[in-house]
Protein backbone atom coordinates (compact mmCIF):
# COMPACT_ATOMS: atom_id res chain seq x y z
CA UNK A 1 0.00 0.00 0.00
CA UNK A 2 1.32 3.31 -0.86
CA UNK A 3 -1.09 5.06 1.53
CA UNK A 4 0.92 5.62 5.00
CA UNK A 5 -0.19 4.18 8.09
CA UNK A 6 -1.71 6.60 10.61
CA UNK A 7 -0.43 6.50 14.19
CA UNK A 8 -1.16 8.33 17.33
CA UNK A 9 2.32 8.13 18.29
CA UNK A 10 5.64 7.71 15.81
CA UNK A 11 8.78 7.69 17.87
CA UNK A 12 12.27 8.48 16.25
CA UNK A 13 15.14 6.38 17.93
CA UNK A 14 14.86 3.41 20.02
CA UNK A 15 17.29 4.74 23.09
CA UNK A 16 16.35 5.56 26.44
CA UNK A 17 14.15 8.07 25.20
CA UNK A 18 12.48 6.85 22.99
CA UNK A 19 11.42 3.48 23.91
CA UNK A 20 10.40 4.15 27.07
CA UNK A 21 8.66 6.49 25.53
CA UNK A 22 7.08 3.68 23.26
CA UNK A 23 6.29 1.34 26.15
CA UNK A 24 4.34 3.95 27.90
CA UNK A 25 2.58 4.76 24.84
CA UNK A 26 1.82 1.22 24.46
CA UNK A 27 0.26 0.78 28.07
CA UNK A 28 -1.84 3.82 27.32
CA UNK A 29 -3.49 2.48 24.87
CA UNK A 30 -1.87 4.52 21.89
CA UNK A 31 -1.52 3.33 18.52
CA UNK A 32 2.26 3.72 18.35
CA UNK A 33 5.26 3.15 16.23
CA UNK A 34 9.20 3.11 17.08
CA UNK A 35 11.71 3.31 14.17
CA UNK A 36 15.51 2.71 15.30
CA UNK A 37 18.17 2.34 12.67
CA UNK A 38 20.85 0.35 14.97
CA UNK A 39 19.25 -2.84 14.33
CA UNK A 40 18.84 -3.32 18.11
CA UNK A 41 16.84 -1.24 20.83
CA UNK A 42 18.44 0.51 23.25
CA UNK A 43 20.13 3.30 22.23
CA UNK A 44 23.65 4.66 23.59
CA UNK A 45 23.13 3.44 26.93
CA UNK A 46 21.99 -0.69 26.36
CA UNK A 47 24.50 -0.83 23.32
CA UNK A 48 27.50 1.18 23.54
CA UNK A 49 26.79 3.19 27.43
CA UNK A 50 25.91 2.50 30.48
CA UNK A 51 25.51 -1.02 30.33
CA UNK A 52 28.39 -2.04 28.74
CA UNK A 53 30.59 0.28 30.95
CA UNK A 54 29.34 -1.30 34.21
CA UNK A 55 29.96 -4.53 33.19
CA UNK A 56 33.82 -3.77 32.61
CA UNK A 57 33.63 -1.39 35.72
CA UNK A 58 32.17 -4.50 37.74
CA UNK A 59 34.65 -6.80 36.15
CA UNK A 60 37.58 -4.98 36.10
CA UNK A 61 37.36 -3.88 39.92
CA UNK A 62 36.90 -7.92 40.80
CA UNK A 63 40.38 -8.50 38.69
CA UNK A 64 42.13 -5.68 40.59
CA UNK A 65 40.79 -6.30 44.01
CA UNK A 66 41.50 -9.83 43.37
CA UNK A 67 44.74 -8.73 42.61
CA UNK A 68 45.57 -6.25 45.10
CA UNK A 69 43.12 -6.07 48.16
CA UNK A 70 42.75 -9.97 49.02
CA UNK A 71 45.40 -10.90 51.02
CA UNK A 72 44.44 -8.21 53.76
CA UNK A 73 41.18 -10.32 53.82
CA UNK A 74 42.39 -13.46 54.62
CA UNK A 75 42.32 -14.73 50.85
CA UNK A 76 45.17 -16.63 49.12
CA UNK A 77 44.74 -16.96 45.94
CA UNK A 78 47.23 -18.51 43.07
CA UNK A 79 47.62 -16.91 39.16
CA UNK A 80 45.26 -14.76 38.65
CA UNK A 81 45.08 -14.43 35.06
CA UNK A 82 43.15 -12.25 32.85
CA UNK A 83 41.05 -13.32 29.85
CA UNK A 84 39.87 -9.69 28.32
CA UNK A 85 38.35 -12.18 25.68
CA UNK A 86 35.68 -13.65 27.84
CA UNK A 87 35.25 -10.64 30.01
CA UNK A 88 34.35 -8.40 26.94
CA UNK A 89 31.68 -11.68 26.33
CA UNK A 90 30.18 -11.15 29.80
CA UNK A 91 29.81 -7.53 28.54
CA UNK A 92 28.22 -8.46 25.57
CA UNK A 93 25.79 -11.24 27.23
CA UNK A 94 24.48 -8.46 29.86
CA UNK A 95 24.02 -6.27 26.67
CA UNK A 96 22.02 -8.78 24.43
CA UNK A 97 19.75 -9.87 27.42
CA UNK A 98 18.85 -6.10 28.13
CA UNK A 99 18.17 -5.23 24.21
CA UNK A 100 15.93 -8.55 23.68
CA UNK A 101 14.27 -7.39 26.96
CA UNK A 102 13.32 -4.19 25.38
CA UNK A 103 12.09 -5.95 22.18
CA UNK A 104 10.05 -8.54 24.09
CA UNK A 105 8.31 -5.37 26.30
CA UNK A 106 7.70 -3.81 23.14
CA UNK A 107 5.81 -6.99 21.85
CA UNK A 108 3.96 -7.27 24.95
CA UNK A 109 2.42 -2.91 24.71
CA UNK A 110 1.72 -3.34 21.15
CA UNK A 111 4.75 -1.37 20.07
CA UNK A 112 5.34 -1.40 16.32
CA UNK A 113 9.09 -1.89 15.79
CA UNK A 114 10.49 -0.58 12.28
CA UNK A 115 14.27 -1.22 12.05
CA UNK A 116 15.15 1.70 9.54
CA UNK A 117 16.54 5.47 9.21
CA UNK A 118 13.56 7.79 9.39
CA UNK A 119 13.26 11.46 8.28
CA UNK A 120 10.86 13.89 8.34
CA UNK A 121 8.75 13.69 4.96
CA UNK A 122 6.32 16.81 6.08
CA UNK A 123 5.40 17.39 9.34
CA UNK A 124 3.00 15.45 10.11
CA UNK A 125 4.83 12.28 7.76
CA UNK A 126 7.96 10.31 8.52
CA UNK A 127 9.86 8.31 5.78
CA UNK A 128 11.68 5.16 6.98
CA UNK A 129 14.95 3.89 4.97
CA UNK A 130 14.57 0.21 5.89
CA UNK A 131 17.45 -1.33 7.04
CA UNK A 132 16.60 -4.99 5.10
CA UNK A 133 15.99 -2.47 2.04
CA UNK A 134 13.24 -0.83 0.59
CA UNK A 135 11.13 2.05 2.24
CA UNK A 136 8.31 2.71 4.36
CA UNK A 137 6.45 5.36 5.53
CA UNK A 138 4.02 6.57 8.99
CA UNK A 139 1.71 9.35 9.37
CA UNK A 140 1.78 10.85 13.09
CA UNK A 141 -0.54 12.30 14.97
CA UNK A 142 2.08 12.88 17.10
CA UNK A 143 6.26 12.83 16.73
CA UNK A 144 8.55 12.32 19.51
CA UNK A 145 12.18 12.81 18.81
CA UNK A 146 14.43 10.73 20.65
CA UNK A 147 17.57 10.67 18.30
CA UNK A 148 19.94 10.67 21.21
CA UNK A 149 23.64 11.76 21.10
CA UNK A 150 27.41 11.43 19.67
CA UNK A 151 30.61 12.09 21.02
CA UNK A 152 32.21 15.69 19.92
CA UNK A 153 34.89 14.70 18.23
CA UNK A 154 38.52 16.32 18.80
CA UNK A 155 39.50 18.29 15.69
CA UNK A 156 42.43 16.82 13.73
CA UNK A 157 41.82 13.79 15.27
CA UNK A 158 40.33 11.37 13.72
CA UNK A 159 39.07 8.49 15.45
CA UNK A 160 39.77 4.91 14.10
CA UNK A 161 38.16 2.80 17.26
CA UNK A 162 41.36 1.39 17.43
CA UNK A 163 43.83 3.72 18.73
CA UNK A 164 42.09 6.85 18.64
CA UNK A 165 38.80 5.92 20.50
CA UNK A 166 35.72 7.15 21.58
CA UNK A 167 34.02 5.80 24.39
CA UNK A 168 32.58 3.21 21.91
CA UNK A 169 36.08 1.93 21.11
CA UNK A 170 37.28 1.88 24.51
CA UNK A 171 34.28 -0.53 25.46
CA UNK A 172 35.78 -3.25 23.03
CA UNK A 173 39.49 -2.66 22.65
CA UNK A 174 40.91 -6.14 21.92
CA UNK A 175 44.10 -5.75 24.38
CA UNK A 176 45.79 -3.61 27.57
CA UNK A 177 47.10 -0.72 25.75
CA UNK A 178 50.61 -0.47 27.74
CA UNK A 179 50.13 3.19 27.53
CA UNK A 180 46.24 5.42 27.18
CA UNK A 181 45.74 8.74 27.11
CA UNK A 182 42.74 10.24 28.17
CA UNK A 183 41.37 13.55 26.76
CA UNK A 184 38.98 14.44 29.02
CA UNK A 185 38.52 14.31 32.77
CA UNK A 186 35.12 13.99 32.97
CA UNK A 187 32.86 10.65 33.65
CA UNK A 188 34.05 9.43 30.58
CA UNK A 189 37.22 9.65 30.68
CA UNK A 190 37.41 8.67 34.68
CA UNK A 191 35.05 5.51 34.10
CA UNK A 192 36.86 3.90 31.25
CA UNK A 193 40.23 5.50 32.46
CA UNK A 194 39.52 3.27 35.45
CA UNK A 195 38.80 -0.24 33.69
CA UNK A 196 42.02 0.32 31.16
CA UNK A 197 44.06 1.42 34.46
CA UNK A 198 43.09 -1.79 36.55
CA UNK A 199 43.57 -4.24 33.87
CA UNK A 200 46.97 -3.03 33.50
CA UNK A 201 47.35 0.13 31.19
CA UNK A 202 49.51 3.32 32.59
CA UNK A 203 46.36 5.47 32.11
CA UNK A 204 47.16 9.37 32.15
CA UNK A 205 43.70 11.79 31.98
CA UNK A 206 44.38 15.49 30.67
CA UNK A 207 41.98 17.80 31.57
CA UNK A 208 41.51 21.32 30.77
CA UNK A 209 39.98 22.25 33.66
CA UNK A 210 41.73 22.55 37.38
CA UNK A 211 39.18 19.58 38.36
CA UNK A 212 38.34 16.79 37.69
CA UNK A 213 35.03 15.14 37.18
CA UNK A 214 32.92 17.41 34.73
CA UNK A 215 30.17 19.53 35.41
CA UNK A 216 28.13 19.41 38.75
CA UNK A 217 30.61 17.43 40.99
CA UNK A 218 31.59 19.05 44.39
CA UNK A 219 34.84 20.63 44.74
CA UNK A 220 36.00 18.77 48.03
CA UNK A 221 34.82 15.50 45.94
CA UNK A 222 36.36 16.17 42.84
CA UNK A 223 39.53 16.74 45.40
CA UNK A 224 38.90 13.31 47.26
CA UNK A 225 38.24 11.46 43.87
CA UNK A 226 41.33 12.66 42.22
CA UNK A 227 43.44 11.48 45.31
CA UNK A 228 41.87 8.13 45.56
CA UNK A 229 42.34 7.48 41.83
CA UNK A 230 45.75 8.59 41.87
CA UNK A 231 46.55 6.30 44.23
CA UNK A 232 45.18 3.32 42.50
CA UNK A 233 47.65 4.67 39.39
CA UNK A 234 46.09 6.93 37.07
CA UNK A 235 47.83 10.15 36.70
CA UNK A 236 46.10 13.23 36.13
CA UNK A 237 47.51 16.54 34.01
CA UNK A 238 45.26 19.55 35.22
CA UNK A 239 45.01 22.76 33.57
CA UNK A 240 46.36 21.23 30.86
CA UNK A 241 44.75 21.57 27.07
CA UNK A 242 45.21 19.06 24.27
CA UNK A 243 45.94 21.40 21.26
CA UNK A 244 46.61 18.61 18.72
CA UNK A 245 47.12 15.39 17.91
CA UNK A 246 48.60 12.77 15.75
CA UNK A 247 48.23 9.15 14.71
CA UNK A 248 50.17 8.67 11.88
CA UNK A 249 53.12 7.24 13.42
CA UNK A 250 54.09 4.26 15.62
CA UNK A 251 52.41 5.89 18.65
CA UNK A 252 49.85 8.64 19.22
CA UNK A 253 51.00 12.03 19.94
CA UNK A 254 49.46 15.03 21.22
CA UNK A 255 50.48 18.30 21.84
CA UNK A 256 49.52 19.79 24.98
CA UNK A 257 49.53 23.06 26.70
CA UNK A 258 49.26 24.64 30.23
CA UNK A 259 46.09 26.00 29.78
CA UNK A 260 47.69 29.07 31.85
CA UNK A 261 50.32 29.40 28.79
CA UNK A 262 53.04 27.21 30.58
CA UNK A 263 55.39 25.21 28.24
CA UNK A 264 54.04 22.66 25.80
CA UNK A 265 54.68 19.06 25.98
CA UNK A 266 54.66 16.27 23.69
CA UNK A 267 52.67 13.01 24.92
CA UNK A 268 52.73 9.63 23.27
CA UNK A 269 50.64 6.94 23.85
CA UNK A 270 49.26 3.16 22.33
CA UNK A 271 45.83 4.25 22.48
CA UNK A 272 44.13 7.92 22.78
CA UNK A 273 40.64 8.10 24.50
CA UNK A 274 38.67 11.48 23.45
CA UNK A 275 36.12 12.34 26.30
CA UNK A 276 35.43 15.84 25.82
CA UNK A 277 32.12 15.58 26.04
CA UNK A 278 28.74 14.77 23.90
CA UNK A 279 26.48 16.67 21.29
CA UNK A 280 22.79 16.13 20.24
CA UNK A 281 22.16 13.94 17.21
CA UNK A 282 19.64 14.98 14.61
CA UNK A 283 21.44 14.62 11.45
CA UNK A 284 19.84 13.05 8.49
CA UNK A 285 16.37 14.07 9.61
CA UNK A 286 15.57 16.26 7.81
CA UNK A 287 14.51 18.90 10.37
CA UNK A 288 15.01 21.73 7.94
CA UNK A 289 12.33 20.27 5.69
CA UNK A 290 9.42 21.03 8.20
CA UNK A 291 11.39 24.68 9.80
CA UNK A 292 12.31 23.31 13.01
CA UNK A 293 15.15 24.79 14.57
CA UNK A 294 18.07 23.83 16.76
CA UNK A 295 20.46 26.29 19.21
CA UNK A 296 23.61 27.00 18.83
CA UNK A 297 24.60 23.92 20.57
CA UNK A 298 22.70 21.41 17.98
CA UNK A 299 20.03 20.93 20.98
CA UNK A 300 15.84 20.68 19.62
CA UNK A 301 14.27 23.59 20.84
CA UNK A 302 11.30 23.01 22.77
CA UNK A 303 9.23 24.37 25.80
CA UNK A 304 8.07 23.01 28.85
CA UNK A 305 5.96 20.49 27.67
CA UNK A 306 8.34 18.57 25.27
CA UNK A 307 6.75 20.53 22.38
CA UNK A 308 8.76 22.29 19.21
CA UNK A 309 7.35 24.85 17.83
CA UNK A 310 5.34 22.98 15.81
CA UNK A 311 3.29 21.57 18.73
CA UNK A 312 2.44 17.73 17.76
CA UNK A 313 6.25 17.45 17.36
CA UNK A 314 7.99 17.18 20.76
CA UNK A 315 11.65 16.53 21.63
CA UNK A 316 13.18 14.38 24.61
CA UNK A 317 16.70 13.08 25.74
CA UNK A 318 20.22 13.35 24.80
CA UNK A 319 18.91 15.46 21.71
CA UNK A 320 17.31 18.21 23.55
CA UNK A 321 17.86 20.65 26.79
CA UNK A 322 19.22 18.76 30.45
CA UNK A 323 22.00 16.45 31.78
CA UNK A 324 22.51 13.58 29.14
CA UNK A 325 21.62 10.99 31.35
CA UNK A 326 19.65 7.88 31.31
CA UNK A 327 17.49 8.42 33.94
CA UNK A 328 16.58 12.13 32.93
CA UNK A 329 15.52 10.81 29.38
CA UNK A 330 13.33 7.85 30.99
CA UNK A 331 11.70 10.88 33.26
CA UNK A 332 10.89 12.26 29.98
CA UNK A 333 9.69 10.05 28.13
CA UNK A 334 6.83 9.10 30.74
CA UNK A 335 5.77 13.00 31.12
CA UNK A 336 5.78 13.64 27.18
CA UNK A 337 3.14 10.35 27.01
CA UNK A 338 1.37 12.00 29.61
CA UNK A 339 1.20 15.36 28.03
CA UNK A 340 0.01 14.11 24.92
CA UNK A 341 -2.64 11.30 26.79
CA UNK A 342 -3.63 13.18 29.33
CA UNK A 343 -2.32 17.30 28.85
CA UNK A 344 -0.18 17.41 31.95
CA UNK A 345 3.02 15.75 32.82
CA UNK A 346 6.23 16.73 35.72
CA UNK A 347 9.89 16.09 35.82
CA UNK A 348 11.34 18.26 38.71
CA UNK A 349 14.91 19.06 37.20
CA UNK A 350 16.16 20.00 40.47
CA UNK A 351 16.30 16.42 41.70
CA UNK A 352 18.37 14.33 39.21
CA UNK A 353 20.67 12.29 40.66
CA UNK A 354 24.07 11.77 39.02
CA UNK A 355 26.74 8.79 39.74
CA UNK A 356 29.97 7.90 38.54
CA UNK A 357 30.69 4.16 38.54
CA UNK A 358 34.58 4.56 39.73
CA UNK A 359 35.84 2.67 42.57
CA UNK A 360 34.79 4.26 45.30
CA UNK A 361 31.52 5.56 43.29
CA UNK A 362 31.06 9.82 43.48
CA UNK A 363 27.21 10.42 43.59
CA UNK A 364 25.33 13.14 44.19
CA UNK A 365 21.85 15.23 43.72
CA UNK A 366 20.58 19.27 44.81
CA UNK A 367 22.87 21.72 44.59
CA UNK A 368 26.97 21.60 45.40
CA UNK A 369 28.81 23.80 47.57
CA UNK A 370 30.38 25.88 45.20
CA UNK A 371 26.77 26.50 43.15
CA UNK A 372 25.02 27.86 46.67
CA UNK A 373 28.04 30.46 47.49
CA UNK A 374 28.07 31.68 43.83
CA UNK A 375 24.09 31.81 44.09
CA UNK A 376 25.14 33.22 47.84
CA UNK A 377 22.18 31.05 48.94
CA UNK A 378 23.02 30.03 52.85
CA UNK A 379 23.65 26.76 53.77
CA UNK A 380 25.70 25.05 56.30
CA UNK A 381 27.34 21.18 56.03
CA UNK A 382 27.28 18.15 57.49
CA UNK A 383 29.78 15.74 56.98
CA UNK A 384 30.56 11.77 57.87
CA UNK A 385 33.65 9.50 56.93
CA UNK A 386 33.15 5.97 56.12
CA UNK A 387 36.17 5.81 58.36
CA UNK A 388 34.02 5.78 61.08
CA UNK A 389 31.47 3.51 59.66
CA UNK A 390 30.81 0.36 61.57
CA UNK A 391 29.90 -1.57 57.58
CA UNK A 392 32.79 0.08 55.41
CA UNK A 393 35.06 -1.27 58.50
CA UNK A 394 34.32 -4.06 58.81
CA UNK A 395 34.43 -4.28 54.65
CA UNK A 396 37.72 -2.84 54.65
CA UNK A 397 36.25 -0.37 52.46
CA UNK A 398 36.29 3.01 54.28
CA UNK A 399 37.45 5.46 51.97
CA UNK A 400 35.61 8.70 51.34
CA UNK A 401 32.84 10.79 52.96
CA UNK A 402 29.24 11.73 53.27
CA UNK A 403 28.11 15.56 52.76
CA UNK A 404 25.05 17.22 53.60
CA UNK A 405 23.85 20.76 52.66
CA UNK A 406 20.87 22.41 54.33
CA UNK A 407 19.18 25.21 55.06
CA UNK A 408 20.81 26.55 58.14
CA UNK A 409 16.74 28.13 59.54
CA UNK A 410 14.72 25.02 58.02
CA UNK A 411 17.68 22.36 57.89
CA UNK A 412 15.46 21.49 54.75
CA UNK A 413 17.91 19.42 52.95
CA UNK A 414 19.71 21.42 49.50
CA UNK A 415 22.57 18.89 48.25
CA UNK A 416 23.80 15.47 48.97
CA UNK A 417 27.46 14.81 47.68
CA UNK A 418 28.72 11.08 48.49
CA UNK A 419 32.18 9.84 47.85
CA UNK A 420 32.35 6.03 48.93
CA UNK A 421 31.35 2.37 48.63
CA UNK A 422 27.59 1.97 47.54
CA UNK A 423 27.35 5.86 46.77
CA UNK A 424 25.27 5.08 43.52
CA UNK A 425 22.61 3.39 45.88
CA UNK A 426 22.96 5.48 48.99
CA UNK A 427 22.08 8.57 46.72
CA UNK A 428 18.42 7.29 46.13
CA UNK A 429 17.86 8.19 49.82
CA UNK A 430 19.14 11.73 49.34
CA UNK A 431 17.12 11.92 45.78
CA UNK A 432 13.69 10.61 47.77
CA UNK A 433 13.99 12.97 50.58
CA UNK A 434 14.94 16.04 48.54
CA UNK A 435 12.03 15.09 46.58
CA UNK A 436 9.84 15.46 49.64
CA UNK A 437 11.67 18.26 50.85
CA UNK A 438 12.47 16.67 53.92
CA UNK A 439 14.79 18.30 56.69
CA UNK A 440 18.06 16.86 57.46
CA UNK A 441 16.10 16.35 61.19
CA UNK A 442 13.99 14.15 59.61
CA UNK A 443 16.84 12.20 57.94
CA UNK A 444 18.52 11.86 60.78
CA UNK A 445 15.45 10.65 63.21
CA UNK A 446 14.22 8.06 60.37
CA UNK A 447 15.91 4.82 62.07
CA UNK A 448 18.59 3.46 59.49
CA UNK A 449 19.16 -0.61 59.80
CA UNK A 450 22.70 -1.33 61.73
CA UNK A 451 25.42 -2.23 60.71
CA UNK A 452 24.94 -0.52 57.28
CA UNK A 453 26.47 2.21 54.94
CA UNK A 454 23.58 4.24 55.02
CA UNK A 455 24.13 4.84 58.82
CA UNK A 456 27.18 7.09 57.18
CA UNK A 457 23.81 8.82 55.64
CA UNK A 458 22.18 9.30 58.63
CA UNK A 459 25.01 10.52 60.71
CA UNK A 460 26.04 13.53 58.06
CA UNK A 461 22.56 14.72 58.25
CA UNK A 462 22.71 14.57 62.16
CA UNK A 463 25.73 16.99 61.75
CA UNK A 464 24.21 19.46 59.90
CA UNK A 465 22.11 20.59 63.22
CA UNK A 466 23.90 18.43 65.70
CA UNK A 467 26.98 16.02 66.25
CA UNK A 468 26.91 12.94 64.80
CA UNK A 469 27.23 10.51 67.63
CA UNK A 470 30.35 8.27 65.82
CA UNK A 471 32.35 10.98 64.98
P1 LIG B 1 20.36 7.44 22.61
O1 LIG B 1 20.52 6.41 23.65
O2 LIG B 1 21.57 7.96 21.95
O3 LIG B 1 19.35 6.83 21.54
C1 LIG B 1 19.02 7.47 20.35
C2 LIG B 1 18.77 6.40 19.30
O4 LIG B 1 18.21 7.04 18.14
C3 LIG B 1 20.04 5.70 18.81
O5 LIG B 1 19.95 4.31 19.02
C4 LIG B 1 20.12 6.05 17.32
O6 LIG B 1 20.58 4.97 16.54
C5 LIG B 1 18.67 6.36 16.99
N1 LIG B 1 18.52 7.28 15.85
C6 LIG B 1 19.13 8.47 15.65
N2 LIG B 1 18.72 9.04 14.51
C7 LIG B 1 17.81 8.18 13.97
C8 LIG B 1 17.02 8.20 12.78
N3 LIG B 1 17.06 9.24 11.93
N4 LIG B 1 16.20 7.16 12.52
C9 LIG B 1 16.15 6.09 13.38
N5 LIG B 1 16.87 6.03 14.51
C10 LIG B 1 17.68 7.05 14.81
N6 LIG B 1 23.84 7.74 31.48
C11 LIG B 1 23.47 7.38 32.72
O7 LIG B 1 22.44 7.84 33.21
N7 LIG B 1 24.21 6.48 33.45
C12 LIG B 1 25.36 5.95 32.97
O8 LIG B 1 25.99 5.15 33.66
C13 LIG B 1 25.78 6.33 31.68
N8 LIG B 1 26.90 5.81 31.16
C14 LIG B 1 27.29 6.16 29.90
C15 LIG B 1 28.48 5.65 29.41
C16 LIG B 1 28.92 5.99 28.15
C17 LIG B 1 30.20 5.40 27.63
C18 LIG B 1 28.13 6.87 27.35
C19 LIG B 1 28.57 7.24 25.96
C20 LIG B 1 26.95 7.40 27.84
C21 LIG B 1 26.52 7.05 29.13
N9 LIG B 1 25.35 7.58 29.68
C22 LIG B 1 24.98 7.24 30.94
C23 LIG B 1 24.48 8.51 28.92
C24 LIG B 1 23.28 7.75 28.31
O9 LIG B 1 23.76 6.72 27.49
C25 LIG B 1 22.41 8.71 27.51
O10 LIG B 1 22.01 9.78 28.31
C26 LIG B 1 21.15 8.00 26.99
O11 LIG B 1 21.50 6.93 26.16
C27 LIG B 1 20.27 8.99 26.22
O12 LIG B 1 19.17 8.33 25.67
P2 LIG B 1 18.48 8.84 24.33
O13 LIG B 1 17.39 7.87 24.04
O14 LIG B 1 18.15 10.26 24.43
O15 LIG B 1 19.59 8.73 23.20
P1 LIG C 1 32.08 15.72 30.23
O1 LIG C 1 31.46 16.96 29.76
O2 LIG C 1 31.59 15.08 31.47
O3 LIG C 1 33.64 15.94 30.41
C1 LIG C 1 34.49 16.38 29.38
C2 LIG C 1 35.74 16.99 29.97
O4 LIG C 1 36.68 17.22 28.92
C3 LIG C 1 35.49 18.32 30.65
O5 LIG C 1 35.94 18.25 31.98
C4 LIG C 1 36.28 19.31 29.79
O6 LIG C 1 36.84 20.37 30.55
C5 LIG C 1 37.37 18.43 29.18
N1 LIG C 1 37.95 18.92 27.91
C6 LIG C 1 37.30 19.42 26.84
N2 LIG C 1 38.18 19.75 25.86
C7 LIG C 1 39.42 19.45 26.31
C8 LIG C 1 40.76 19.56 25.76
N3 LIG C 1 40.99 20.03 24.53
N4 LIG C 1 41.81 19.15 26.50
C9 LIG C 1 41.60 18.66 27.75
N5 LIG C 1 40.37 18.53 28.31
C10 LIG C 1 39.29 18.92 27.62
O7 LIG C 1 31.99 14.70 28.97
P2 LIG C 1 32.25 13.13 28.84
O8 LIG C 1 33.08 12.61 29.95
O9 LIG C 1 32.70 12.93 27.45
O10 LIG C 1 30.80 12.52 29.01
C11 LIG C 1 29.70 12.97 28.22
C12 LIG C 1 28.41 12.75 28.91
O11 LIG C 1 28.04 11.37 28.91
C13 LIG C 1 28.42 13.10 30.40
O12 LIG C 1 28.30 14.48 30.62
C14 LIG C 1 27.22 12.37 30.88
O13 LIG C 1 26.08 13.13 30.57
C15 LIG C 1 27.24 11.10 30.03
N6 LIG C 1 27.80 9.97 30.81
C16 LIG C 1 27.26 9.64 32.02
C17 LIG C 1 27.79 8.64 32.78
C18 LIG C 1 27.20 8.34 34.10
O14 LIG C 1 26.13 8.84 34.40
N7 LIG C 1 27.83 7.53 34.93
C19 LIG C 1 28.91 7.83 32.32
C20 LIG C 1 29.42 8.28 31.05
C21 LIG C 1 28.86 9.29 30.34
Amino acid sequence: ATEAEEKDLVIIGGGVAGYVAAIKAGQEGLKVTCIEKRGVLGGTCLNVGCIPSKSLLNNSHLYHQILHDSKPRGIEVGDVKLNLQAMMKAKDTSVAGLTKGVEYLFKKNGVEYIKGTAAFASDHEIKINLNEGGETSRVGKNILIATGSESTPFPGLEVDEKRVVSSTGALALEKVPEKMIVIGGGIIGLEMGSVWSRLGSKVTVVEFLNQIGGPGMDNQIAKDAQKILKKQGIDFKLGTKVVSGDSSGEKVTLEVDSAKGGKPETLEADVVLVAIGRRPYTAGLGLENIGLELDERGRVIIDSQYRTKTAHIRSIGDCTFGPMLAHKAEEEAVAAVEYIKKGYGHVNYGVIPSVMYTYPEVAWVGQNEQELKEQNIPYKVGTFPFSANSRAKTNLDTEGIVKMLADPDTDRLLGCHIIGPNAGEMIAEATLALEYGASTEDIARTCHAHPTLAEAFKEAAMATYSKAIHF
